[in-house]
């Protein structure tokens, strides 16, 4: 077992074991009814690993499969293969059919919508009330238990009147907020956040992700953040990896990565974010049509030919830059620059090869 992970800049991760670890996940999906036997690989061979206060961003187009990887992280869906180390322990392994409440207690998940999350017809109160019930966080008298409510609404910067409140009288921000407070009153030590900000209007989102921030530095607590937008990724994520196609293409320091992307996958993402560094440089037009080509694609669009070794052997990892950024990426189209420091950016496919491999089967 190795839990060695190279040098941070921030959490001092390289000598702990990591708070989460995940190793060789798959997660296949029968499609086609009952009596097919044909499936649907939404996961493939997932490694990640999270340091204890740290925040891992995990990008990729809709589709791409971060949520699923973080359902099966959360024992919302059963992988079809892996493992799962939750603080060096095999979770997997230990709890065979239901994630156990030792499970529950250490690891949370954040929704997208939290009006989903939270039923219409109580109020905010009682939903902490219950989660500090069932984890036994609530202390032993009412009026610690009390005290513990109003500690959390401060936490994740509510007044204490919210708890009478009921989700249809509060505003997006103020949802998800509650339900983050939901979460932590389990006192998890990692927290997976699918998309918290995406259906929030821009002018709260910024909160929930300084709130997010303030959990972590405050409270150690690790996090797995979903999103679509690199921009929030650079804002709050230590490290950022990269899903396509249900692999893990790519993965740095946030800041590393996004300026110095290597996968032809990434580098789309990245033309996507506006940038008046790049002025100039973003062509609307080509990146909708190499967005149409790798969203067509059962695999790797960016396989071009068809008897390139990108058809017969799944890409090895190659590292990018200096050691200290902690970036990889697997491609075989990534070439690095032999002696230099720098890398070779992994070359554009051209529309008329991607067409050539949309006919592979
Ligand atoms: N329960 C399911 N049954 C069949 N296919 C599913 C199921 N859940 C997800 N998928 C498929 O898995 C792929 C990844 O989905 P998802 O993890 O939701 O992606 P993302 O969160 O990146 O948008 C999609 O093609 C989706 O249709
Ligand atoms: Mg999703």
């Amino acid at each position: 077992m190795n839990h060695a992970v190279l040098s941070s800049s921030r959490p001092d991760v390289s000598s702990q074991t990591p708070a989460l670890e995940v190793r060789g996940l798959g997660k296949s999906f029968p499609i086609g009814g009952l009596l097919s036997r044909q499936s649907f690989r939404a996961l493939h061979g997932v490694d990640l690993t999270i340091g204890r206060g740290e925040i891992v961003a995990l990008v990729g187009e809709s589709g791409s499969g971060k949520s699923t990887l973080a359902r099966c992280v959360a024992r919302l869906e059963k992988p079809s293969s892996g493992a799962i180390l939750l603080d060096g322990v095999d979770v997997l392994n230990r709890d065979r059919v239901h994630a156990s409440r030792a499970f529950r207690s250490q690891l949370q998940m954040v929704f997208q919508d939290p009006f989903g999350s939270l039923n219409p017809a109580h109020r905010v109160e009682h939903f902490l009330r219950r989660s500090l019930a069932i984890h036994r966080t609530g202390g032993s008298s009412d009026t610690a238990t009390q005290q513990r409510l109003e500690e959390l609404m401060t936490t994740v910067g509510l007044q204490a009147d919210i708890l009478n409140s009921y989700p249809h009288e509060l505003s997006g921000g103020q949802r998800q907020r509650v339900a983050i407070a939901r979460t932590l009153a389990v006192e998890p030590r990692v927290i997976l956040a699918d998309e918290p900000t995406s259906m929030l209007d821009v002018s709260v989102r910024i909160g929930v992700l300084n709130l997010m921030r303030k959990l972590r530095d405050e409270q150690g607590i690790s996090m797995l953040y979903i999103t679509h937008d690199l921009a929030s990724a650079r804002y709050l994520a230590d490290r950022t990896a990269v899903m396509f196609a249900g692999e893990l293409v790519e993965e740095g320091e946030s800041l590393d990565l996004l300026a110095k992307p290597a996968h032809p996958y990434t580098q789309l993402l990245v033309s996507a974010v506006p940038d008046p560094a790049r002025a100039g440089s973003y062509d609307p037009v080509r990146r909708a049509e190499l967005r149409q080509a790798v969203m067509a694609s059962t695999s790797c669009a960016f396989d071009g030919d068809p008897n390139q070794t990108c058809s017969a052997e799944e890409p090895v990892r190659h590292r990018v830059g200096d050691p200290e950024n902690r970036h990889w990426v697997r491609c075989h189209l990534y070439h690095p620059r032999a002696g230099a420091g720098g890398h070779a950016l992994a070359a554009e496919p051209t529309l008329a090869t991607q067409r050539t491999a949309k006919q592979t089967p």
